[in-house]
């Protein structure tokens, strides 16, 4: 039987990443050579909200060019490259997928952020770094695949500084029945672990955060995803699109995700810790 973290591993896992990125900025006009980090905006942030939810998270970071970030399950980096360079910090990414870390790794070096920002495959319950060693960590849309939060909390607070903040962003279980699969982060219920806004918090406390605010963004998500299906309706895929990353059955597990926020199962909830 597979482990979990293979499953998970091999259900973000491509094949052929990077070149079908190189297509798609080809598309756009685009090459090695001029490529931007606005260019990637479509692809390289995988969460509910883009972008958008990114700098939401970033405005209750306090980041600043001396601190070091830690972004668990970094994907193909977009999060962690606006990190770095809206606000100058180092980042650390790290991530399950190799592919992903192949590609984060490759596109920063294109847009030339490779001093501020590296990459590693690691799993997020065995963080391979000294206590103590970051001044911050994000986890956006990763737990989910994680079953034990009570561990990945721990970690993270044994690798925060006193004080450190933490960001979690992730797609939580908000009333009762189940979602139907596929869904972007899982093609089953095998690797999903859906938890309570609670079962979180809880594991927080237990590892030593205190909560400093919370908020479930259900609106926020209904509208990105009627946002995203207009702009699909009327023009099609862009050349640079998250349908890239989910593969040919996107438009099956976006419709299952809306169904289950529409529905009010599920929501991405955004809470703000500090490392007592
Ligand atoms: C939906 S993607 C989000 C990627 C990125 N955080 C973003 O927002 O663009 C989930 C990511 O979590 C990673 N992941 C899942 N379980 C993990 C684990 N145990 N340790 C490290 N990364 C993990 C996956 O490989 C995948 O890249």
């Amino acid at each position: 039987m597979m482990t979990v973290e293979r499953e998970v591993a091999q259900h973000y896992s491509h094949g052929s990443l990077e070149a079908a990125i190189l297509t798609g900025l080809n598309a756009m006009g685009r090459n090695r050579s001029n490529v931007t980090p606005e260019d990637l905006a479509g692809i390289d942030e995988f969460h509910i909200g883009g972008h958008e939810a990114t700098a939401d998270v970033a405005d209750h970071l306090n980041l600043d060019a001396g601190g070091v970030l830690l972004d668990i399950g970094s994907g193909i980096g977009g999060a962690a490259r606006f990190f770095a360079r809206r606000y100058g910090c180092r980042v650390v990414g790290i991530d399950l997928t190799p592919e992903y870390v192949e590609v984060a790794t490759s596109l920063t070096q294109l847009v030339g952020l490779s001093d501020q920002v590296e990459f590693q495959v690691v799993n997020a319950l065995d963080l391979p770094f000294g206590d103590e060693s970051f001044d911050r960590a994000t986890l956006l849309h990763v737990g989910m695949n994680i079953p034990d939060k009570q561990r990945l909390c721990a970690g993270v607070h044994r690798v925060l500084k006193p004080e450190g903040l933490f960001a979690i962003y992730d797609v939580m279980q908000t009333g009762d029945g189940e979602i139907t699969f596929p869904v972007p982060w899982a093609a089953t219920k095998a690797t999903s672990f859906l938890e309570r806004p609670e079962t979180y918090r809880q594991a927080l406390l237990d590892a030593g955060f205190e909560i400093v605010s919370e908020r479930a963004r259900r609106e926020f998500a209904i509208e990105f995803f009627q946002r995203m299906r207009a702009r699909m309706a009327e023009s099609g895929p862009p050349p640079l699109g998250l349908h890239i990353l989910m593969g040919q059955d996107a438009p099956t597990k976006i419709a299952n995700m809306l169904a289950g926020l529409e529905q009010g199962l599920i929501a991405p909830v955004e809470m703000i810790c500090r490392r007592l």
